[in-house]
């Protein structure tokens, strides 16, 4: 592209899934974006994150023509694993939630599908565009400074979606906000490998030693996770010493294998709780990351964000239609009610399942107890799967045509 567009009607900051959702169902609607990440492109084609998408995140991708590859070759899921005190739990999916389920579709697919259409269709994504300022939010023409390619440039626009990540300028562009957080005691080691999952589902493992979590991005490739302390190093963590780990912490009474393999990617991540309120001043809306983060037992991180820009995208499709400013004004409370249930259930899960680095006997029996309660109520085991799978996307009608 030899010149950038000085001129949009939704600029989006951010190309990670909420900004690429977003520009991708306001396409659809016949409303004009423009895309500026500061990466390239192979870089967030690669970030590696959780990867199951909520059956409402399922629909929407499908129902707007980005779901194609998701359906060949995503693994549609029909239930979890609870693993404590030596034995295993399934919490079947489809039986307690009136026949919802999850994908297991790796994060990096996602954005590569819509970076993909987004490309096919000749519509702007300016990769290396670093945006630096955001003003005009009071007024009706905000305006995003950015840097690309050393040079500074000026996109003009009706509004100003911040899709930047939790490290982005939009949450620090808006005025008056409050914060809500909680770091927790504990990281995460992640490993991807090249060895067949050793499981059909994915098992969440509670264990005094700490927790552990088999995932997988495909048939052929597993994800695993251990919790560790928060100074951990990657160095102190060899392999052979993974495979181990793992081996212990998923253990069961009558014998269970974890196959292993060649790790390929090794990462800790800290976890953390985080919330921003409001979500929207004047022409200024966050959504996704830049507004909040889940620690990630629960899985939620990419499904808010796709909540968060079906929300925006049915807000902005009304007003450009009619006129009618209600949606972008309820916004951020609309927004906001879905992300403290995610924060709740996220919180939950991390507590029922992490041990304590005070390894306090009072908290491990607490825990047990709410993972037999988990395992044995159809009530427990219900509100485990109604939020796994994840509660109706609102909006999600009006945007899809
Ligand atoms: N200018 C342009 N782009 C920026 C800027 C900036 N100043 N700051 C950050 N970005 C880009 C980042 O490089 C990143 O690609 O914004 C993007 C934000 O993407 P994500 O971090 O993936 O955030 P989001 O799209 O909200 O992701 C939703 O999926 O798994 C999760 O952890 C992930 O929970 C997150 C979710
Ligand atoms: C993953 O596949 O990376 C994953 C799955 C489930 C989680 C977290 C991460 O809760």
């Amino acid at each position: 592209m030899q010149n950038p567009p000085t001129r949009t009607q939704v600029a989006i900051i951010g190309a990670g899934p909420a900004g690429l959702l977003l520009a991708h169902l306001l396409h659809r609607r016949g409303i004009d974006t423009v895309v500026l990440e500061s990466r390239d492109r192979s870089y967030v084609e690669r970030r590696q994150r959780a990867g199951i998408l909520e059956q409402g995140t399922v629909d929407i991708l499908r129902a707007t023509g980005a779901g194609r590859r998701m359906d060949r070759q995503g693994l549609r899921h029909d239930g979890i694993e609870l693993r404590f005190g030596g034995e295993s739990h399934r919490i079947d999916f489809p039986s307690l939630t009136g026949g919802r389920s999850v994908m297991v579709y790796a994060q990096t697919e996602v954005v590569k599908d819509l970076i993909g259409l987004r490309l096919d269709e000749d519509q702007p994504i300016l990769f290396e565009a670093e945006a630096l300022e955001i003003s005009g939010i009071d007024g009706d023409s905000p305006q995003v400074r950015y840097r690309r390619r050393g040079q500074e440039h000026t996109l003009a626009c009706d509004v100003v979606a911040a899709c930047d990540g939790f490290h982005g300028i939009g949450r620090r562009s808006l005025p008056g906000a409050d914060t809500f957080e909680r770091v927790y005691p504990f990281s995460w080691l992640g490993v991807l490998a090249d060895v067949p999952p050793s499981c059909e589902e994915l098992i969440y493992a509670h264990h005094p030693e700490g927790f552990a979590l088999h995932s997988m991005r495909s048939p052929e490739v597993s994800r695993l996770y251990l919790q560790v302390s928060p100074d951990e190093r990657l160095e102190n963590w060899s392999d052979a010493r993974i495979w181990d780990e793992l081996a212990n912490r998923f253990a069961v009474d009558g014998g269970w294998e974890l196959g292993t393999g060649p790790i390929t990617d090794k990462s800790i991540t800290p976890m953390r709780s985080f919330v921003t309120e409001p979500m929207r001043h004047g022409r200024l809306f966050l959504a996704g990351d830049a507004a909040h983060i889940v620690p990630p037992t629960g899985a939620k991180g990419l499904n808010l964000a796709a909540a968060d820009v079906t929300l925006l995208a049915a807000a902005l499709l009304r007003w450009y239609r009619t006129g009618d400013e209600g949606g972008l004004d309820s916004y951020s409370a609309d927004a906001l009610r879905r992300v403290w249930r995610a924060e709740h259930f996220s919180y939950l899960m991390t507590s029922m399942l992490h041990a304590q680095p005070s390894r306090d006997p009072f908290e491990l029996r607490l825990q047990l107890a709410q993972l037999h309660y988990t395992a044995t109520s159809a009530a427990a085991a219900t509100s485990l799967a109604e939020n796994y799978v994840g509660l109706p996307l609102p909006g999600a009608e009006d945007i899809v045509e």
